[in-house]
């Protein structure tokens, strides 16, 4: 991804190794401060992902994977480090494959193995984003929730993935972007990204959505962070009301994700476990307490939004109806 700061603009991924040392950039204070943290153990990993310095599945996946790196490097064992990794996010499907991955390779060179893994999820939000701009028209009003940009997936993007290559290809596009309360991974991350990219958007309020859904928008396109075999998805919470704001106002609801997101295990959406996280995410705005003391806060990170909803997953290997993932099971 382009970045641009007061010293010049370059190239970034969201997470990569070097000497040994896994080092991602700090999603926690974007859009304010740009920092790179260094990681050098599975545990400082595990921290990482669920502190959220790094966050976004595919994003999620790669950590996974280096944070069984770090543990094959240092000799630690790695069902150990594997146990540790898969109790930090309970959510995003990728974090569990890539470790599952990651154990199935462990005679391996696992830096290796972690970096073409980190490769490979560039490689399909690149197809994602090939597949994924065939839909978009010149002049599209299109909204996205949460963050699916590179931030969320070493590089690219899932849902915004089709949005750069659009641009790419001479199309005007505007990008309403949700904030995405509580943690605002719109306006901090989708924004920014936006903006380093060079394309036009607008943060709206997420209760505002519906306003914009009458008669301004054309096109909906979000990430997943767990799609079930029958096409019902887990998503940043908020997902479900702007999917069903969009049948009703007859709005297309694209979900862009890469196989790794698809845990064809679980049956319906029902089975999917739902993130929890801290009361204070929600009482508190910028670390300042906005609510009355006393007042207690629910704080579900994730919802899901059944398969009805979905026009279609666009993925690394086309753009396929809910449910019809049958190309898409390894064999
Ligand atoms: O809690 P987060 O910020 O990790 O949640 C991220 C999302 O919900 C994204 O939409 C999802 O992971 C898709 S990222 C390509």
């Amino acid at each position: 991804m382009l970045v641009r700061t007061s010293k010049g603009t370059k190239e970034f991924r969201a997470i990569w190794m070097e000497h040994g040392i896994a080092k991602m950039i700090d999603q926690r204070i974007l859009p304010n401060q740009f920092r790179v943290v260094s990681v050098r153990t599975y545990k400082e990993m595990a921290r990482a992902i669920r502190d959220m310095t790094v966050r976004g599945a595919p994003s999620i996946g790669a950590a996974a994977a280096y944070g069984m790196a770090l543990a094959w490097q240092k000799g630690v064992d790695l069902k150990k480090a594997a146990e540790t990794i898969r109790a930090t996010r309970p959510t995003a499907h990728d974090l569990f494959y890539a470790v599952n991955l990651m154990l199935t390779r462990c005679d391996e060179d696992l830096v290796k193995v972690a970096d073409d893994y980190a490769d490979g999820v560039v490689q399909m939000c690149r197809r994602i984003g090939e597949n994924g701009a065939k839909l978009i028209k010149d002049g599209d009003r299109i909204l996205t929730h949460c963050n699916a940009g590179a931030l969320a997936t070493v590089d690219l993007g899932t849902a915004l993935a089709p949005m750069r290559i659009a641009k790419r290809q001479g199309k005007k596009m505007f990008i309403y972007v949700d904030e995405t309360r509580p943690r605002l991974q719109g306006s901090k991350l989708t924004a920014w990204e936006l903006l380093n990219e060079g394309i036009e958007h607008a943060i709206i309020p997420d209760n505002a959505a519906g306003h914009f859904m009458k008669d301004s928008v054309d096109l909906v396109i979000v990430g997943a962070d767990r799609i079930a075999r029958n096409g019902d998805f887990a998503n940043k919470i908020g997902t479900y009301s702007k999917a069903v704001l969009a049948k009703e106002n007859g709005v297309p609801f694209y979900v862009a994700a890469p196989v790794s997101t698809f845990d064809f295990f679980t049956k319906s959406g029902k089975d999917i476990v739902i993130e929890e996280r801290s009361e204070d995410e929600v009482l508190c705005f910028d670390g300042c307490r906005v609510a009355p003391k006393g007042s207690r806060a629910l704080n579900p990170c994730f919802d899901v939004t059944p398969s009805k909803y979905v026009k279609g997953f666009i993925t690394d290997k086309g753009v396929f109806r809910p449910g019809k993932f049958e190309t898409l099971v390894p064999r």
